[in-house]
């Protein structure tokens, strides 16, 4: 990738233009990890951690969140306070 096209990746057009061609009902990419590929890290930092298990209701906030499964998986565990953060509009 050149620098021309690492800049196009700070600017929201870039990422409208990219989430347009998803069908809508799978997410384009995990970017980072999949679920089941943090499942395990989730586990023993997250879900069973003092003060952060779903009965404590923490606040999560999923900066970038994109189209990422991952807060729906979490709210499917109880997780219920969640912000998801993005510029691109296509997740509004
Ligand atoms: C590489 S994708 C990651 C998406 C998601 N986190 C995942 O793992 O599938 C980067 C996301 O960050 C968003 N983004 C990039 N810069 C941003 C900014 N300054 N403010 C808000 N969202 C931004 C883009 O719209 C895009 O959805």
């Amino acid at each position: 990738m050149t620098s021309e096209n690492d800049m196009a990746l700070s600017h929201a057009e870039y990422w409208d233009e990219y989430y347009s061609k998803s069908d809508g009902a799978a997410p384009t990419h995990e970017w980072f990890r999949s679920f089941g590929d943090l499942e395990q890290f989730f586990r023993t930092n997250f879900f069973d951690a003092d003060g952060l298990t779903p009965s404590d209701k923490p606040l999560i906030l999923n900066l970038d969140s994109g189209d990422s499964v991952i807060p729906v998986e979490l709210a499917s565990r109880g997780y219920q306070r969640q912000l998801c953060v993005d510029f691109s509009r296509w997740h509004l």
